[in-house]
């Protein structure tokens, strides 16, 4: 396996970004993730209770959204970094507005942590811990305020994200994980945890070659807590699963709801 950081150096030269590697087996490699099926489920359930419009950050393929649309006559907008996500994601919303579905989605290129927004919107969310793939404190804090100025008054961000399990990180640091396995492909996940920086470089391999690689990091919740007040929200809730039931010490995840 190459240098990460090499790599991932390269793909900022040529302009690619994190996803474009695995873009295509996206949804069968997030398969492998223990939370793939409670986050679909959960915000199926949880955004049609709210006020639209929406804004999905970091919409990739869709996996959300598109089933949103299908079920309901909702108005998402889904912004994303990753050309080749947002291509995929067109192309099958094209499919599925052929055979007719109720809601609309529009997509659009562009980093969360750069939002032009002003007050369109009812709900913004950014789900399947995605927050992650922010890496600095001032764009966490950049980010906030962006989704703070896209929403419209007493509009609610809603925002998932693990509670960083060090005993799982320390079973699972340098060894590969499987994710996906069919006749054809076996995708694997790689991960180097660096405990002290609160940061992991991810290799993803498919059929044993590396197909994407970048850096994720954890955030405590009182880093997530402190930028949202920051921005000026009012926590509204804090689950812990994505059943809804409400944070405590043991929880798994930090689900967050707040308000403008
Ligand atoms: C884990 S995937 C989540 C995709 C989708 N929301 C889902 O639940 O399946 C993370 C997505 O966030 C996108 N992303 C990462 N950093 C981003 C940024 N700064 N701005 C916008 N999108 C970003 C990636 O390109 C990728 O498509």
């Amino acid at each position: 396996m190459k240098n990460i950081s090499d790599n991932l150096k390269k793909d900022k030269e040529s302009g690619k970004t994190a996803y474009a590697g695995i873009s295509c087996l996206y949804e069968k490699w997030c398969t492998g993730d223990p939370f793939y099926e409670k986050t679909k489920q959960f915000y199926m359930n949880y955004l049609p209770q709210r006020e639209g419009p929406f804004l999905e950050l970091g919409v990739g393929t869709g996996r959300i959204a598109r089933l949103l649309v299908h079920h309901y006559a909702v108005e998402i907008i889904g912004v994303d970094i990753c050309s080749e996500m947002l291509d995929i994601c067109v192309t099958e919303y094209c499919r599925q507005k052929k055979s007719g579905c109720p809601g609309t989605l529009c997509l659009e290129k562009a980093d969360m942590t750069k939002l032009h927004y002003f007050e369109q919107f009812g709900t913004v969310y950014l789900p399947f811990r995605t927050v992650g793939h922010i890496l600095k404190e001032k764009d966490l804090d950049a980010m906030f305020q962006g989704v703070y100025r896209a929403l419209k008054h007493g509009g609610g961000f809603i925002l998932d994200h693990y509670m960083f399990d060090r005993m799982w990180a320390e079973a699972h640091q340098d060894v590969d994980i499987l994710m996906y396995s069919d006749d054809r492909v076996r995708i694997e996940d790689h991960y180097l945890y660096n405990f002290e920086k609160e940061y992991m470089d991810c290799t993803i391999k498919v059929n044993g070659t590396v197909a994407d690689q970048f850096c994720f990091r954890w955030y405590s919740k009182e880093c997530i807590g402190s930028a949202a007040q920051k921005a000026g929200f009012i926590l509204e809730s804090l689950m812990g699963e994505f059943d809804g039931s409400v944070w405590n010490e043991e929880s798994g995840n930090q689900i967050w709801v707040w308000r403008k």
